[in-house]
């Protein structure tokens, strides 16, 4: 069984992946590649949330203030997603907003490899993380009812 941070990190991959192929794609195809990354990357951001976040918030200071940080940033990444839901793909701004959301989610997967991966291998054995692993897509499954449909 894989732990939750070979999860992630293959996870993390496939996004930057989906998220260059919109920013690459001709016009008529930006909108439905847009709408795969947008998902991928929502129900990842739920499915942290609710394993590996939920167990990390509740162990020191430190690690609580991580999370705290990590939990802000996914909502930034909301918020961006909603600016791009809004307007049209043929909108000059979007492929900006699209770059800084790209830079964005960027930052974020390279603070939670690096940042989140070593509190997670201090805190937890590989047993553990095999099971957090389980959680994950858990909540994937579970939570999709809670997406709004206009995220
Ligand atoms: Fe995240
Ligand atoms: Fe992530």
């Amino acid at each position: 069984m894989e732990s939750i941070l070979a999860t992630i990190k293959a996870e993390h991959e496939i996004i930057r992946e989906a998220l260059s192929l919109t920013a690459e794609s001709k016009i008529d195809l930006k909108r439905e590649l847009y709408q795969t990354a947008r998902d991928l990357l929502i129900y990842h951001m739920m499915s942290e949330e609710v394993s590996i976040y939920r167990k990390l918030e509740t162990e020191d200071v430190n690690t609580a203030a991580l999370i705290h940080k990590l939990y802000e940033e996914h909502q930034e990444v909301k918020e961006d997603l909603q600016r791009l839901n809004l307007l049209r793909c043929e909108d000059p701004h979007w492929q900006i907003f699209l770059y800084q959301l790209m830079e964005k989610v960027e930052d974020h997967s390279m603070k939670e490899e690096e940042d989140l991966f070593f509190e997670a291998k201090e805190d937890y054995s590989r047993s553990e993380l095999v099971d957090m692993a389980s959680d994950f897509h858990q909540g994937k499954h579970t939570n999709r009812h809670l997406i709004p449909t206009s995220i």
